[in-house]
This record gives C-alpha cells, sequence and structure tokens, in this order.
C-alpha cells in the first residue's frame, strides 16, 4: 500500500514547573496525543528533558500539519520551532501512536551510540541526529509498559 508519508521534526521549550506537575502534564499529553494519532494514523516519538520537549509526528502530510497545528497552540509548552518537515519512505516510529522517552544525562548511553556528546545542548541537536538518537533511544529502551508515560507507551 502506498501511502504519501510525511515526517515532521519539531522542539520547543517545557514550562517550569514541579516534577510532579510535570509528571501529570506528560501523561495528560500523552493521553490526548495517543487518541488523536490513533484516528489520524499519526505515529511518532515525545522526546524530552528537563528543559525541552522534541516530537517527531510521522503520517500522511495533512494529518503531521494538522497535528502540528494544535501542537503550536497548546499552553503547554512554548516557542515551538519547525526544525524539518519532508517526504519520507517509510515510518521509523511506527509501532507507537506516540511514544515519549528521557533525554536527560541518564540516556548518555543513545547518545554516544550515535557519536552525539551527551552533554550537547538539546537545541542544538540536528533533525538528523533527532531521528538517530530517537531510533537509538527505542531500541534500547528495555520497555515496561506498567511504568507510566515516562518509559513510553505501545498502543499498536
Ligand atoms: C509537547 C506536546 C506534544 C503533543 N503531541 C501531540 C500529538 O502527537 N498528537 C496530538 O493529537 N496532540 C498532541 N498534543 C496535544 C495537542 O496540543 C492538543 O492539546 C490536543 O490535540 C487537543 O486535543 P484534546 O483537546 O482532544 O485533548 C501535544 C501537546 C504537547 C504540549
Amino acid at each position: 500500500m502506498s501511502e504519501d508519508l510525511y515526517r515532521l521534526i519539531y522542539r520547543s521549550r517545557r514550562l517550569k514547573s514541579a516534577p510532579a506537575d510535570r509528571f501529570t502534564t506528560l501523561s495528560e499529553i500523552l493521553a490526548s496525543a495517543e487518541r488523536h494519532n490513533r484516528l489520524t494514523g499519526v505515529s511518532g516519538i515525545l522526546l524530552h528533558d528537563d528543559l525541552w520537549f522534541i516530537q517527531i509526528l510521522e503520517g500522511s502530510e495533512d494529518a503531521v500539519r494538522s497535528t502540528y497545528g494544535r501542537i503550536i497552540a497548546d499552553e503547554r509548552h512554548d516557542d515551538p520551532v519547525l526544525l524539518s518537515l519532508e517526504p519520507v519512505k517509510y515510518r521509523r516510529f511506527q509501532t507507537w501512536s506516540m511514544a515519549s522517552f528521557g533525554i536527560g544525562m541518564d540516556s548518555r548511553l543513545a547518545f554516544m551510540r550515535m557519536g552525539i556528546d551527551p552533554a550537547i545542548d538539546r537545541a542544538r541537536l540536528t533533525p538528523g541526529q533527532i531521528v538517530s538518537l530517537g531510533t537509538a533511544i527505542a531500541a534500547l529502551s528495555d520497555i515496561d509498559f506498567t511504568d507510566e508515560a515516562d518509559t513510553g507507551r505501545c498502543v499498536a
């Protein structure tokens, strides 16, 4: 089956808040992301550390554009910056409607595997590095679905 497939990558700033509130916010974001993405055929990953969200959305051009349109209006984050939007031949992250992975220092192994300095300012990651990193983190993470949103969710 052929599909007009696009990959959109953006980053945004996380709002400052207490850790417990951040966790709740992330869980709520993922719940609504899953609900919508399942209907629109969007899949991807949401990477996050204390300062940043970096998200990869894959799906039809219409679906990723309209999803991004909703996301940038969301007040749970700030300053979204579109890093890339391009056609792709296949999905890298087809398993998840939306999975989330931390990219703090505890994920340094994935950075090192990809030859990226684990101390890099996350805002300087290029789209290519983000895709590699997302792939490495997803592969390395022993996803435990009982462990809430921070370790990722599988809805496939
Ligand atoms: C960092 C971040 C990532 C998000 N990712 C998605 C997503 O992948 N898909 C989606 O539909 N909504 C996503 N959202 C939520 C949308 O911004 C929006 O709140 C939601 O789609 C509105 O739907 P609801 O009112 O039915 O929950 C995200 C929001 C934030 C802050």
